[in-house]
């Protein structure tokens, strides 16, 4: 998805189904490995892994697909044009197989998990079909597929994490990176396809988080971002109701998790996401004031703003509550960026229950929100449960509101910060403009500025005249000597 992975940029696009190609070279095997990821950042955290495995055997990545000997796309089943999107690429590279004989096609993530064998009996478009927790065999499944066969592995695992694999990171910037801390997901909301598709919840050992993060740093890399498809329930050697699983072991939740990370060093930000409102603790909230480190950003998904609308999302919280979770952040944190994601359309959603989301954007004022047309997806229990009964034209009319509502409030919010001064990591040089470079702030919004004699990597002081919905434009200055550790 990503030239340059970053976490807003990412969650963006790769909601667009953008795809990333990098290029790597390791020890060879002569085979080239074209991978192409879609959908969340965990997906793309994921393909890391992969570049890891498959070069370890030999393989050397490539970004032309043309040259390639064996193409992995790892995808996104989230909603249905999601997955549209990947089967187009599909059929083209099933073309492309009549023309190259010998080249291997395999489908990874999450649509593998959810259709398995049909991508590769009844629609024999790819030759290797591999969940998310089966990455480790690839190497025996694509030795398959060269003997001749069909590979196939969609197991899920209760405690896969790829906790000993380093990595390989596929962004070729070197700032900012994400480390995987959870997997899977138990919470079962109803219209989402994640927890069938990525199993149960598993907490990854916080020894290997820190190295990876640790590592990162002394490699250069200025930002982490803690990744989970939710953050606030992960627990090392504990159960779900905190109960201690092995006396001999330390354990550790997520603030203490995100406390050791940010003891690395004052320099390395760190991000997360992301953040439940049902999960989210006021302990959470008092290491990210405690830290300056921890970026002032929250991803907090709402979905709906009516109660009974969340019921039946099984979101397991309310409006009041979710009220409660803003004014305890601002209470706590005072200027911290909230982002939200809300679907329109959802299961008999009326037009009182949608009004409800639209009063609730006025009251929270989110800085950025994610917004979808409800997607029914397959075997969800909204998809057993209730019917998909608002008509598309529906839904659609509602996320226009949704969006134009979202616009006018970032504007809003960008026009105050203007004559503010803000601490940017500097990313690289503006797409828009070789004179330009950006960064992100603290609250994750995108800062451009001239460009000056700064690196990428480098901390500076930017002072905001102007700004659009998504963007802050500024002036530096000055620039921050590097801590003493
Ligand atoms: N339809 C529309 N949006 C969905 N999301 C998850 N499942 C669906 C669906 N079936 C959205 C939610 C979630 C984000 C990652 O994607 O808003 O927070
Ligand atoms: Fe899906 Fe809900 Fe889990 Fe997020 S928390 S991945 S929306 S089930």
């Amino acid at each position: 998805m990503e030239d340059k992975i970053d976490l807003h940029k990412q969650l963006d696009e790769n909601r667009q189904g953008k795809a990333i190609t990098l290029e790597r070279t390791s020890k060879e095997n002569g085979k080239k490995l074209f991978l192409e990821s879609y959908g969340c950042a965990m997906n793309f955290s994921d393909s890391e892994v992969v570049a890891s495995i498959l070069t370890g055997e030999g393989y050397s990545t490539t970004t032309d697909e043309h040259e390639a000997d064996i193409i992995l796309i790892n995808t996104c089943s989230i909603r249905e044009n999601a997955e549209t999107r990947v089967r187009k690429r599909l059929e083209n590279f099933k073309n492309r197989k009549k023309r190259q004989p010998g080249l291997i096609v395999g489908v990874l993530g999450c649509m593998a998990e959810r259709l398995k064998k049909n991508l590769l009996e009844e629609e024999q478009l790819v030759d290797i079909v591999a969940g998310p927790d089966s990455y480790r065999e690839l190497p025996s499944l694509i030795t398959e597929v060269e003997g001749g066969q069909k590979a196939v592995n969609v197991l899920l695992s209760r405690d896969e994490t790829y906790a000993d694999i380093s990595p390989i990171r596929l962004d070729n910037k070197g700032v900012t990176s994400f480390v995987s801390i959870t997997r899977g997901c138990d919470n079962m909301c109803s219209f989402c396809v994640v927890p069938f598709t990525r199993g149960r919840e598993r907490s990854r050992d916080p020894k290997t988080i820190f190295k990876e993060c640790e590592d990162l740093f002394k490699n250069g890399y200025r930002e982490v971002t803690l990744l989970g498809q939710n953050v606030d329930s992960y627990r090392w050697n504990m159960t779900s109701k905190g109960e201690i699983k092995d006396e001999s072991m330390t354990t550790t939740n997520f603030a203490q998790l995100m406390q050791l990370v940010a003891k690395i060093s004052p320099d390395l930000r760190i991000r997360f996401s992301t953040s439940h409102p049902k999960d989210m603790s006021d302990e959470v909230l008092e290491v990210i004031a405690a830290n300056d480190n921890i970026c002032n950003y929250i991803h907090l998904p709402i979905q709906s703003g009516n109660s009974d609308v969340l019921k039946r999302m099984n979101r397991g919280y309310t409006r009041e509550w979710y009220l409660e979770r803003v004014q305890k952040i601002r209470e706590i944190i005072p200027d911290c960026a909230i982002t939200t994601d809300i679907i329109t359309g959802f299961c008999d959603e009326t037009d009182a229950e949608h009004a409800d989301t639209i009063s609730i954007m006025k009251e929270v004022k989110w800085d950025f929100s994610y917004m979808y047309k409800y997607s029914e997806r397959p075997k969800t229990l909204a998809e057993r449960r209730f019917k998909d009964s608002v008509p598309e034209d529906i839904k659609g009319s509602r996320l226009t509101e949704v969006i134009d509502l979202q616009q006018a409030n970032s504007l809003v919010i960008n026009k105050n910060r203007i004559g503010k001064i803000y601490k940017v990591l500097v990313e690289g040089t503006s797409k828009r403009s070789d004179d330009f470079m950006n960064g992100r702030n603290d609250h994750n919004t995108k800062v451009v500025f001239p460009k000056g004699n700064f690196e990428k990597c480098d901390y500076v002081m930017v002072k905001i005249n102007d700004c659009t919905t998504a963007t802050l434009l500024g002036e530096v200055v000055e620039v921050c000597q590097p801590s003493k550790n």
